[in-house]
């Protein structure tokens, strides 16, 4: 009696487990249909960098060696690009640390006129990562703009504060921003937009050119040299000298940047050695051996302070007023 029971039991569980087989399945199949219907849709739509970016043969450093677009005002048609991703909805992340003083200073402008000009029309995330959650300001958003605070560990020197950075961007990848956003930009908080940022600056990995180094020879910009530190790069090597003040790319481009420089930081603490300049040494050696896909004019994070007697117009973004004898000071 009692085995019977049990026989019974068990062929009723096999069922059960032959039902969900069969379910799984069938799912499985209905799910490979949709995809592949959604592929050969975007397939036939994708944007070529033809389709919008149109140099002018007068102008300089529009194009690198590997073929990668250098992004400049007048290079790109904003129709193109607005009408493409009218069709094809993106959002965009935009990672900004704000510790200390700093928070004070500057995240409120940065996050309001960011709120103006970076991807006007289109759907935004700010993550903002403060060290003092009682201290993040309270700024009135427009549509399509969402904000979300985190709270991160407080580093004791500025040089950790940045390199930290790198670890906190991966893990936030990692558990959310990667399933939020199509793209993401990781800038420094003291910075403010001046005008608009739009799509022409999206791309797989994009990398800034710094303002002070762009038309100078790779010989002489400052690039890790000691051998021992894991950014070095020997002299006459190198394509351009980037600032770590603005990234960015897809997600998982962005996560594999903030990974690989955190790797080469850490191995340099276990040597005793920190590159000079930090968090960005490791990004320049980083963009050194994976090639970027895009580059940014020095119009997208300018400095005012240091323009000796160049004037672009059309500047999207500049270096706020530094005041670091006082800022870097950890309260
Ligand atoms: C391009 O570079 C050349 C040589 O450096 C310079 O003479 C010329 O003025 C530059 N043109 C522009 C538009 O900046
Ligand atoms: C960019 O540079 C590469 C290599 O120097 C060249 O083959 C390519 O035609 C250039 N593209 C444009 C749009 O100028
Ligand atoms: C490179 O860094 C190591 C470790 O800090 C140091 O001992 C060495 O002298 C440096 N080499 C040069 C050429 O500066």
């Amino acid at each position: 009696m009692k085995y019977r029971r049990k026989i019974i039991l068990l062929l009723l569980l096999l069922l059960l487990l032959w039902i969900l087989h069969r379910q799984h399945r069938f799912s499985t199949k209905k799910l490979q249909g949709t995809y592949r219907c959604w592929s050969v849709d975007t397939q036939s739509k994708e944007l070529k960098l033809s389709d919008w970016f149109f140099p002018s043969k007068s102008m300089n450093l529009t194009n690198t060696s590997w073929s990668a677009p250098i992004v400049w005002e007048g290079t790109f048609d904003e129709e193109v690009l607005e009408k493409y991703y009218a069709k094809h909805k993106i959002t965009v992340g935009l990672t900004v640390f704000a510790v200390g003083r700093y928070i004070d200073h500057y995240l409120k402008k940065f996050i309001s006129s960011a709120d103006m000009f970076f991807m006007a029309g289109h759907k935004v995330i700010i993550y903002v990562l403060i060290d003092d959650l009682s201290r993040m300001p309270w700024i009135q958003l427009s549509r399509l703009r969402t904000i979300k605070v985190f709270e991160i560990k407080r580093e004791k020197r500025w040089q950790d504060i940045s390199m930290m950075r790198m670890k906190t961007i991966s893990e936030h990848v990692v558990n959310h921003i990667q399933y939020e956003v199509d793209f993401l930009f990781c800038m420094d908080v003291d910075q403010i937009f001046i005008g608009k940022y739009g799509l022409e600056t999206l791309g797989e990995s994009v990398a800034q050119l710094h303002a002070y180094w762009y038309k100078e020879d790779p010989k002489e910009v400052p690039y890790e040299r000691n051998e021992s530190s894991e950014a070095y790069i020997p002299i006459g090597m190198g394509d351009f000298y980037y600032h770590a003040a603005v990234f960015g790319g897809t997600p998982i481009q962005v996560l594999d940047i903030a990974r690989e420089c955190l790797k080469g930081i850490m191995n340099d603490k276990k040597n005793s050695i920190e590159a000079v300049w930090h968090d960005e040494s490791h990004l320049n050696k980083y963009f050194f051996l994976h090639k970027p896909t895009k580059l940014l004019s020095p119009e997208y994070c300018w400095d005012y302070g240091r323009m000796n007697g160049l004037y672009y117009p059309n500047i999207k973004l500049y270096w706020a007023v530094k005041d670091y004898k006082n800022l870097r000071v950890i309260t």
